[in-house]
């Protein structure tokens, strides 16, 4: 037999950073398996490996860069390997990465995603190292491949218009394009028909979606379009940019039954001198507010976050005001960094950054303060019975199965049976910093019973 034709083709992708960043990586992973290749088991053994990148924070770079590193070793060798850079960092970089790691054969920018099997059929094909990193282009129009047994991810958008002074993204991800309404309501459904039971619709700020479009639409009209019959049983969304949050957006989540009682709103800081240097667009108050207002109309909702300290010109009192604001909004959860200067940005450009250890230690102190709150606000719902869907099995303990309730609180149990997919029953029985351990009271019949 032709060993060149019956040796399998194998590929390996290693994604770091956001949900629209594992989005692209079920992209990549759909388009090399449309040329037969399959999932290698470990990256050493893959004949593609791609590292699909992020750059939002410096210790973001930092672990591809070291990633990297080990990689120059393991190539020497397989040279036959082809080695991709992806993703944020890869569009950040671009060519800088070829000088950097003669190790990497292809580079790879966000715009470009469907280009790659064409690059590595050319890399093959002896045409030496590539670097791929365009400004206009996106994948909004292709079909998703979700790899999860419940959940699939949508874009809506890609990009983002807002220009925080902190962030990149914008600089990586290029303007803000949004999907045309008809688009995403064939995408949910056909994704509903393959029996997802929650859709998660991904932007970098879905409540400028549709100001792009001809005509103008606004989130509120895609969320309210997405009711009705043939909806998913959850629905989801993120991430909402707090200033761009209109009444009617409320509004619409209150009223259809499938928007999950969950929303991811980033704080960012909590002083209003520091939101405005942040270019955020709305006061410590005004979050406040809006966070009220989502909780009259949403019962039970939660609520989750995100907040840098130590953002450049951030004084003690300043960021005690963030530590009032967390106090106030009560959080579920947040993801808390230390403001970290990225190139380009206006924030890297301010002369008056606040000093590492400065930054740490405020990092520890809010770490602190909202793990407490998340732990006391989990041990208030024990006893109750919550609707969970079943993601898998629980990484560190194989008897145990994993999944979210609508709230998107964590919650494991222990069965023996796989239930990935469906919905059950369980009751909070112990509740952690991080979620609960709860028993299985019930499970729905599975689509073919
Ligand atoms: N430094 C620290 N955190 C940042 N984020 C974005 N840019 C930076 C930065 N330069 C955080 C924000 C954002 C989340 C995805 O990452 O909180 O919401
Ligand atoms: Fe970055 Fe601000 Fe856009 Fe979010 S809204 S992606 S923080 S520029």
């Amino acid at each position: 037999m032709d060993s060149a034709i019956s040796r399998l083709k194998t590929y390996f992708l290693q994604t770091y950073g956001c949900q629209m960043n594992v989005y692209d990586s079920e992209i990549l992973a759909s388009l090399l398996e449309a040329q037969n290749y399959q999932p290698a088991t470990a990256p050493e053994q893959a004949d593609v490996l791609v590292f699909n990148t992020c750059c939002v924070r410096d210790n973001a770079d930092q672990k591809v860069y070291g990633r990297l590193g080990d990689f120059k070793f393991i190539k020497a060798e397989r040279p036959g390997q082809i080695l991709v850079v992806a993703g944020c960092l890869a569009q950040k970089d671009g060519e800088a990465f070829l000088e950097r790691f003669p190790q990497v054969d292809i580079v790879l920018g966000t715009h470009d995603v469907q280009a790659l099997p064409e690059l590595v059929q050319r890399v093959q094909a002896g045409e030496g190292r590539i670097v791929q990193v365009g400004r206009q282009g996106h994948h909004l129009d292709l079909p998703a491949s979700p790899r999860g047994a419940s959940s699939a991810m949508v874009p809506i958008s890609m990009g983002c218009d807002q220009w925080c002074t902190y962030c990149i993204v914008p600089y990586v991800r290029g303007q803000l394009h949004s999907r045309p309404v008809v688009q995403v309501l064939a995408e949910v459904r056909r994704l509903v028909g393959l029996g997802y039971r929650e859709i998660m619709l991904l932007g970098q700020n879905v409540n400028d979606y549709g100001r792009d479009l001809q005509p103008q639409v606004e989130f509120a009209d895609l969320l309210e379009a997405l009711g009705g019959l043939d909806a998913p049983d959850r629905l989801r969304f993120t991430s909402p940019h707090p200033a761009g949050f209109t009444p009617r957006v409320i509004q619409v989540m209150a009223a259809n039954p499938s928007v999950c009682e969950h929303i991811h709103l980033p704080l960012q800081a909590g002083d209003d001198q520091v939101l405005a240097r942040m270019k955020r667009g709305y006061t410590g108050q005004q979050f406040l507010d809006l966070v009220a207002r989502l909780r009259q109309a949403i019962p039970d909702l939660g609520i989750t976050t995100d907040i840098i300290v130590g953002f450049p010109g951030e004084t003690e009192a300043q960021f005690q005001r963030t530590l009032e604001v967390v106090q106030q909004a009560r959080f579920d959860s947040a993801f808390m960094f230390a403001y970290s200067p990225r190139p380009g940005t206006p924030g890297s450009l301010f002369t008056d950054q606040v000093p590492e250890s400065e930054r740490m230690e405020r990092l520890y102190r809010l770490i602190h303060l909202q793990n407490g709150i998340s732990e006391e606000k989990h041990r208030q719902r024990m006893g109750r019975e919550v609707e969970v869907l079943v993601e898998g099995r629980s990484k560190k303990t194989s008897s145990r199965l994993t999944g979210r309730t609508r709230q998107n609180w964590l919650v494991h149990f222990d069965s023996e049976e796989d239930f990935s997919g469906r919905l059950a029953r369980v009751r909070l029985d112990q509740a952690f910093m991080w979620g609960f351990v709860g028993t299985l009271l019930e499970v729905e019949p599975s689509a073919g019973s």
